[in-house]
């Protein structure tokens, strides 16, 4: 029997008991006559004791022990002389009277604790000890716990778990695709499913009329902390609901896992259309653990001479309250260089200082005289020690520059606190994007996103100008500034499927060669449906107050969507391609 017990289980209670553990050295003390060792697993530390005098031999093979060797110990537990009040088994240690060496280890090239010495690429090599630290064990279990209890909710609501391929067509819309070739239809490949949207609208017509699974997807998009090439989703679909169904059960959910897990009751789950969240925040996921909210103040600072602000499409700011005194004018100087860096691209920052004595201190001083900035500061109902910062430019772009601003300042103030959940429900999407440099419509969310019920005749018989003011039937899930989970009421009549397609650019033939299935599948009795899908990483991350996924994911990709144990991507041999019917061509030098 290789243990009796785990490494974190034993307690004074058991003191008397003779037992056997098998685990890891994290290391080892040598005091005098006695060796102490860590013997660690998945459960905790252990203390283990050898003494000199009773057990000389047994002593002088455990102080050879490295640190990761694999061992088995048999001894009697007894009480520690003195306890680590930091341990759960602090009050106990095993006097050891048997050892056994199951594997010796190599030194490990990073420390294995709580913090480690490992640089990102050391770790991502050595998963398997990376996996072995107590931060990366706690997300691991952690993640586990939560796709349990997503399977408890959603059984418990009549959702069956139906699995759909990952070898199915390759589509133009969303990100890029992974593809496969296939050796059986020379010159013809499959694409891994960004989502498995299309297979669960199927099920829907096939009358699975609530459908979940935890599943895999891939894009081939440009990595971030919040962004894999293949990450998890928790995918639903439902038939016969209203937008207001989707959201309830969604909801539930989402407060069953924050409760059996984290033990935390979730607030109110408010509702905030698209372009109000925009208007307030500058975002469509904003985080609402800090108010800060956007001013406009267009019709207060036009007409007075100062150009910036005169030829503005928009001038908008924030107040942060109580920041006058914490910001020198050499502070000011840096939060301005802030936002001109390229990754924001303010041409400028405005400030307004409101001093401890009601006087004004700007950087447009020489331009507004203090009854007009006092008219700003009412704007923002701003009081003494606040301190106004202002953008101005294009609209769009300068929202999305405010709402880094806003985020950055809020970091800076603390007001973003990791164990605080602000959900948020952002309804009334736009359906069509326009880009201007493809001049073409993109759907916001994807082709397959109704229009909210009262826009269908507008869709059918609309202009340009009215496409652009087309609302679909969507919602994002956002809990402290990050997507969480995205979904929509889905176009279930092959009329609406066929416009939809033409106004995002495909000829009726391209439309019938990509989605035919889908639009065929609508003939035969598609019900109405709808559903979401949340990021199960994010959600994990997220749950754990912190930004990357990647420590939530076993085995993630590094930057370049590298596994760096494995070394993959790879070569194959001239072989493997021949049988796949593919020739390399100009392959850039690898340096
Ligand atoms: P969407 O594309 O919004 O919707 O994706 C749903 C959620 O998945 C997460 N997510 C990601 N997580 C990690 N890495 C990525 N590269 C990544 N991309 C997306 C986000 C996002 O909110 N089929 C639709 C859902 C539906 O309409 O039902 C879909 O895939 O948290």
């Amino acid at each position: 029997m290789y243990r009796t017990h785990t490494c974190g289980e034993l307690r004074i209670g058991d003191v008397g008991k003779t037992v056997t553990l098998s685990g890891w050295v994290q290391a080892t003390r040598d005091l005098g006559g006695m060796t102490f060792i860590d013997l660690r697993d998945r459960y905790g530390i252990t203390q283990l004791v050898f003494d000199m005098d009773t057990h000389a031999e047994l002593c002088r093979r455990a102080r050879k022990l490295g640190r990761e060797w694999v061992i088995k110990a048999t001894g009697r537990v007894r009480e520690r002389a003195s306890k680590n009040p930091n341990r759960p088994t602090g009050d106990i240690e095993i006097e050891v009277q048997e050892l056994e060496v199951l594997n010796p280890s190599k030194v490990p090239p990073f420390t294995i604790e709580e913090e480690t010495d490992g640089g990102d690429d050391l770790r991502m090599k050595y998963r398997y000890l990376d996996l072995r630290r107590p931060p990366l064990q706690r997300n691991i279990i952690f993640r586990a716990q939560l796709a349990l209890e997503t399977r408890r909710y959603l059984y418990e609501q009549g959702f069956l778990e139906i699995e759909t391929p990952f070898l199915i067509k390759s589509t133009p819309e969303g990100a890029r695709d992974f593809v496969v070739p296939s050796r059986l239809n020379p010159g013809q490949f499959y694409a891994l499913p960004q989502s498995p949207q299309t297979f669960k609208q199927i099920l829907m017509v096939a009358g699975y009329d609530k459908y979940f699974q935890i599943v895999r997807c891939f894009r081939d998009e440009d990595l971030r902390a919040d962004r894999q090439p293949e990450f998890t989703q928790i995918d639903c679909e439902m038939s016969f609901v209203t937008r207001e169904d989707v959201l309830q059960t969604f909801e539930g959910l989402t407060r069953h896992l924050f409760r059996t897990t984290l033990g935390v009751e979730l607030p109110e789950f408010p509702r905030m259309s698209y372009d109000e969240a925009i208007r307030r925040y500058g975002s469509d996921k904003p985080d609402l653990r800090f108010g800060m909210e956007f001013v406009e103040l267009d019709e207060l600072v036009k007409g007075q001479g100062f150009s910036v602000f005169d030829q503005a499409e928009l001038v908008v700011g924030i107040c942060a309250e109580g920041q006058a005194p914490h910001y020198s004018n050499k502070d000011l100087k840096k939060l301005t260089e802030w936002v001109q860096r390229p990754q924001i691209g303010a041409r400028g920052l405005v400030y307004v200082k409101i001093n401890e004595d009601g006087s004004f201190k700007s950087s447009v001083g020489k331009f507004f005289s203090d009854e007009h900035l006092q008219r700003w500061a009412d704007a923002f109902g701003a009081k003494k020690g606040d301190l106004l910062l202002i953008l101005a430019g294009e609209a769009d772009k300068t929202r999305k520059q405010l709402a880094e601003l806003r985020l950055e300042m809020g970091r800076r103030m603390g007001l973003m606190q990791p164990g605080d959940f602000k959900p948020l429900w952002v309804v009334d999407f736009p359906l069509l994007e326009w880009d201007e440099e493809e001049q073409r419509f993109f759907a916001m969310h994807h082709p397959f996103t109704a229009p909210r019920q009262s826009d269908i005749p507008r869709m059918l018989d609309g202009d340009f100008e009215t496409m652009k003011s087309l609302r679909a039937d969507a919602y994002d899930l956002v809990i402290n500034g990050a997507e969480i989970g995205g979904g929509s009421i889905r176009i279930h009549n092959r009329e609406l499927q066929e416009k939809n397609f033409r106004l995002l650019g495909f000829t009726p033939e391209e439309a019938e060669r990509q989605f035919g299935f889908l639009m065929g599948a609508f003939e035969y009795g598609a019900p109405p449906h709808g559903g979401i899908a949340f990021g199960f990483d994010r959600l994990c991350a997220v749950m754990q107050g912190q930004t990357s996924i990647r420590d939530f994911i076993a085995f993630p990709k590094n930057n370049m969507g590298r596994d760096m144990m494995i070394d993959a991507p790879s070569p194959i041999s001239e072989e493997q391609l021949a049988e796949l019917h593919l020739r390399l061509v100009d392959l850039p030098q690898k340096d």
